[in-house]
């Protein structure tokens, strides 16, 4: 017994679906759009993880024209098809599905594939021309039929399922001297070839499609004429073809319902496709019903009819009509059905068939449209069974086995077909990739390939060989959808004991300059010529205010004990303490005001972390070329001794420089390799200031926060890819933790220097200073990139993408990757000598409309904190303290106030700029309180901060258990 018999032992004997009124205009997609566009970009990206039921069908598919070749052989009649492409200039290259992938010889091949995949279901479709030669019964060719009976019992004898396409748009030639579709008798003629191949292939087929997408069938064949039969009559051609299709398909099923069904046990459908269609505003009646017409005319035009009520939906009906009238024609151009004919074709399928394909030009894929149609479905059609029959994305030619666009594309469009069934209760019963291999792609030739398999067509046997999509389909379909990987199940544990707390601003980013400007007229800073020069931010956006933390430090004491932090990390703004970056003049009243910070933060219990470079340099240091100048290297370590001095008893940890990457990079992009230069040799000047004259009497500590990705290689296969990801990581992080850490560059980034020409080396006695000049290792860190081999000669020889299904944030360049953290807290802790680790950045921007219930940073900061728990328990990584960036939402740099990364809402258009606790400051303060994570079963939990006035124990722990 096929497994099919069993599995489907309860459909036996089928009853056809009831009667269901008919569609309203519009229609249900309104529930459906209710139901989803208020969804936040977060809710619809969160990557669901779950599995199918046991015995979902996966597959894979095919069709005749497109993979079979042998187009005349052993007697097979040409179809429409071979018509077409046989004549020159239709088909890109003049190519055609003479030979294609030669399956026809190949049976043996294309089962190895199948096997190798271990998919339990092979959608494949029938050459009506091969078994009848010109379409009708009397030209019965034994040899066709006995290729498909080899085929067949190939997929049985290895447990694959066939799932049958009857008619897969390869009329044959012969039938359409009648005019084919357009011809009532085909539906006859249509009926004697379905009746043969229930009889001869019945016994061991169970799934059977009568027509794929008769949409298209009947729209670019007879209406645009893009498709053979090319007939170009788009005002009625198409309603006559569909109507005589829609008959055709209602009688084959009635044949089988009739002769075959009680003995053969199977299941008859029809495979439509469908875009899903969306309103602008669903707000906006006019868009609304526009948007639902648009399915109502791709996918009611079929399904209405079958599932509903055995006729048009009225959207349609209406449509057509009232135009009609308009044209002054007697009849609608919509023919209409007799009540005769409305029974007989209602409920003529057993389940319900979708495909939705990518088209080649549309990479910008949206997958949650996926979703959307089959909660559509569900609710136009009673609830059936849905099979998604194929679903699939075109890669061009020069992709040949590394297709990491397929890749993304499974990984999303899968997930939002599981979520339409794990979240929403959509009956999806069975998921067809398309395609099998690369084959001929109809109007694209062989210019595109959708398969999972590559096909050499130059080669004339045809190779097939597997493309990391088939791997990656693989493992899919065993895992039976997404289990949560054990590297994204959450860890409960706790910190060590003292662990710091903290979270984090940058100077120019929240005070203010105003108030200071005491020596020189503005711009006193490079941030603030920038800001007031640059267009890229807008004029109202600069740094002039910011947050005005410069006045509100009681503001933001408050907000820190809210968050119950035992540390605060802020940045020294250089020009505010020495006007012209040097020593020449001291600012009192700028020194003043750290004091007044440090002062009041000390008297909360909460801990100065201080940054002495935060980017914002005296603009008169610029003036004589900034860090290009080697003598800035004197004018920091004078300005670190002066803060050191006067702050040192009061503030025990210290940070020099914050980023130098990007500092050298971003800044300086003509020459980054003399910045970073002058960047390690100042840094290690100002420590070797602390270590000299302060340390024995201040007993404080002193590193650099170096800021660096997590790169992994985009084909973790490839070895080219493995090396790219190295060097990204190398170069990021290594650039300034080699010297610093290890002593000198590493030989990977005097390579990259070398090869520059812009040679920055350090002398031996050089390399003996910068050694060792670090307490800890002060670290940032925010995402994880895909990297891959690039010969581009300015930068490290790699470019990077993200993978799709990552969890986007407000910040292009920042995508969720949590795992990732975990990955380079290892690396520092194995590369650079396991020193103690203090996380100095890590946090989420959004750029939506102001919304204080900021869930994805919730789930940033859980799932990122908890890898960091990870590296510590599981790992021994030696963790010390985590910062989160940042406060508050601040001036985030070149992207102005639009990016927010805050855990308070600062209300810009309020003049006295309150900062309001978004719902991550609890979440973030329970974490802090608990120094970790709870398990759920120790909910309720008395180290649990609520937010006042919402006391619902739990929640917040419980949203992403
Ligand atoms: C024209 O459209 C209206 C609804 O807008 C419908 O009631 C009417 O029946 C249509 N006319 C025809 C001839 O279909
Ligand atoms: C470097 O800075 C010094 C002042 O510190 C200045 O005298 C000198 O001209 C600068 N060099 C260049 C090349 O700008
Ligand atoms: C921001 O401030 C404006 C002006 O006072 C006020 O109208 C608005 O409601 C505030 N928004 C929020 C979210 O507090």
């Amino acid at each position: 017994v096929p497994p099919v018999m069993q599995m489907y032992g309860n459909k036996i004997g089928i009853t056809r679906l009831p009667s269901l009124p008919p569609s309203e205009v519009p229609s249900k997609s309104k529930v459906v759009w209710e139901k989803f566009s208020p969804q936040t970009k977060f809710e619809r990206q969160l990557y669901h993880y779950g599995t199918f039921p046991e015995g979902f069908h996966w597959g894979v598919s095919s069709s005749a024209y497109q993979v079979e070749g042998g187009w005349n052989a052993d007697g097979k009649g040409p179809s429409v098809w071979d018509t077409f492409t046989q004549k020159p200039g239709n088909i890109p290259n003049n190519d055609n599905g003479d030979v294609a992938c030669d399956s026809y010889n190949k049976i043996d091949e294309d089962l190895h594939m199948l096997r190798a995949l271990k998919v339990k279901t092979y959608r494949l479709s029938l050459s009506w021309s091969r078994i009848f030669p010109n379409g009708y019964k009397s030209s019965h060719n034994q040899k066709g039929v006995d290729y498909y009976n080899r085929l067949i019992d190939g997929l049985i004898a290895n447990n694959i399922t066939p799932m049958v396409t009857l008619y897969h748009w390869d009329l044959p030639q012969a039938l359409q001297h009648i005019n084919g579709w357009d011809n009532p008798e085909m539906i006859n003629i249509f009926n004697e070839y379905c009746d043969f191949c229930y009889a001869t292939f019945g016994d061991r087929v169970k799934f059977w499609i009568t027509f794929n997408e008769p949409q298209t069938i009947a729209w670019s064949g007879y209406g645009l004429g893009q498709i053979p039969p090319n007939v170009k009559q788009p005002g009625d051609a198409p309603y006559r073809v569909a109507h005589n299709l829609l008959k055709a398909h209602a009688q084959v099923y009635h044949t089988y319902d009739e002769k075959y069904r009680a003995s053969q046990g199977g299941l008859v459908s029809i495979s439509l496709n469908a875009e899903w269609a969306e309103p602008l505003d669903i707000n906006v009646p006019r868009e609304m019903v526009a948007a639902d017409r648009a399915l109502q005319f791709q996918l009611g035009w079929f399904a209405h009819p079958i599932f509903k009520n055995g006729d048009y939906p009225d959207a349609m009906k209406w449509q057509v009509g009232n135009k009609s009238e308009l044209q002054g024609l007697p009849n609608s151009r919509l023919p209409s059905f007799t009540d005769e004919d409305k029974a007989f074709i209602q409920g003529t399928a057993d389940v319900l068939y979708g495909s939705e394909n990518t088209a080649v030009n549309e990479q910008k894929a949206v997958a949650w449209g996926l979703r959307r149609l089959l909660n559509w479905l569900k609710e136009e059609y009673g609830d059936p069974e849905i099979y998604i029959t194929e679903n699939g994305v075109a890669t061009g030619t020069a992709v040949t086995v590394d297709d990491t666009d397929r890749i993304f594309f499974l990984k999303t469009y899968v997930d939002e077909a599981l979520k339409a069934h794990n979240l929403d209760g959509v009956r999806v019963k069975g998921y067809i990739a398309s395609s099998l291999m690369d084959s001929f792609e109809w109007l694209k030739g062989y210019t595109v390939g959708y398969g999972l398999h590559y096909v050499n067509f130059k080669h004339s046997s045809r190779p097939r060989t597997p493309k990391r999509s088939a791997h990656l389909y693989f493992d899919i379909m065993r895992n039976n959808g997404f289990p949560l990987p054990t590297e994204e199940e959450m860890l409960y544990g706790h910190f060590p004991e003292g662990f710091i707390w903290s979270t984090a601003t940058a100077a120019y980013q929240v005070q203010s300059i105003l108030t200071n400007t005491l020596y020189f007229d503005s711009p006193a800073y490079i941030w603030d010529k920038f800001a007031h020069t640059a267009l890229k931010i807008s004029q109202d956006e600069n740094g002039d205010i910011a947050c005005d933390s410069y006045n509100k430090i009681t503001e933001d004491i408050n907000s820190l004990k809210t968050l119950r932090v035992n540390h605060y990390r802020f940045s020294i703004s250089w020009p505010r303490i020495m006007p012209d970056g040097t020593t020449r003049k001291i600012n009192e009243a700028g020194l003043n005001y750290y004091h007044r910070l440090v002062d009041a933060l000390l008297a909360a219990n909460i801990k100065p972390q201080v940054t002495l470079y935060h980017w914002d340099l005296p603009q008169a240091l610029q003036d004589v070329g900034g860090w290009e100048n080697d003598t800035i290297v004197e004018r920091f370590r004078d300005y670190s001794d002066v803060v050191f001095n006067s702050l040192g008893d009061k503030v025990k940890f210290w940070i020099t420089i914050n980023e130098p990457y990007n500092v050298a990079m971003i800044g300086h992009g003509t020459a980054p390799y003399i910045v970073a230069h002058n960047l390690i040799k100042a840094h290690a000047e100002a420590w070797h200031v602390y270590n000299d004259k302060y340390r024995a009497k201040h007993g404080g500590i002193v590193g650099i926060t170096i800021n660096s990705d997590w790169a992994e290689p985009r084909n973790p296969y490839k070895q080219e890819d493995v090396d790219a990801a190295v060097r990204v990581v190398q170069f990021q992080i290594g650039w300034f933790a080699h010297p610093v850490f290890n002593g000198d560059y590493s030989d990977l980034m005097k390579n990259i220097i070398r090869e520059r020409s812009l040679a920055a080396e350090f002398t031996p006695a050089e390399v003996a200073r910068i050694k060792g000049t670090h307490d800890y290792f002060g670290f940032n860190h925010y995402t994880t990139v895909l990297a891959y081999n690039m010969d581009y000669k300015n930068l490290e020889g790699a470019g990077t993408v993200a993978d799709r299904t990552w969890l986007d944030s407000g910040s292009f360049w920042l995508k969720v990757t949590p795992v990732g953290f975990r990955n380079i807290l290892n690396f520092i802790k194995e590369e650079y000598g396991d020193p103690p680790i203090y996380i100095t950045e890590n946090g989420v921007s959004e750029r939506e409309s102001m919304n204080l219930n900021d869930v994805h940073r919730i789930h940033y900061y859980d799932n990122y904190i908890n890898q960091a728990l990870k590296a510590y328990l599981l790992d021994g990584v030696d963790m010390r303290g985590y910062a989160a960036w940042s406060l508050m939402d601040n001036l985030e740099w070149t992207m102005g106030y639009d990016e927010r990364f805050g855990l308070f809402y600062v209300n810009r258009s309020d003049p006295s700029l309150p900062r309001i606790p978004k719902k991550s400051v609890w979440h973030y303060a329970t974490i802090i309180n608990c120094n970790g994570f709870i398990s759920p079963g120790e909910i309720p939990h008395e180290c649990q901060i609520h937010e006042p006035g919402i006391d619902i124990p739990g929640t917040y722990l419980l949203i992403y258990m």
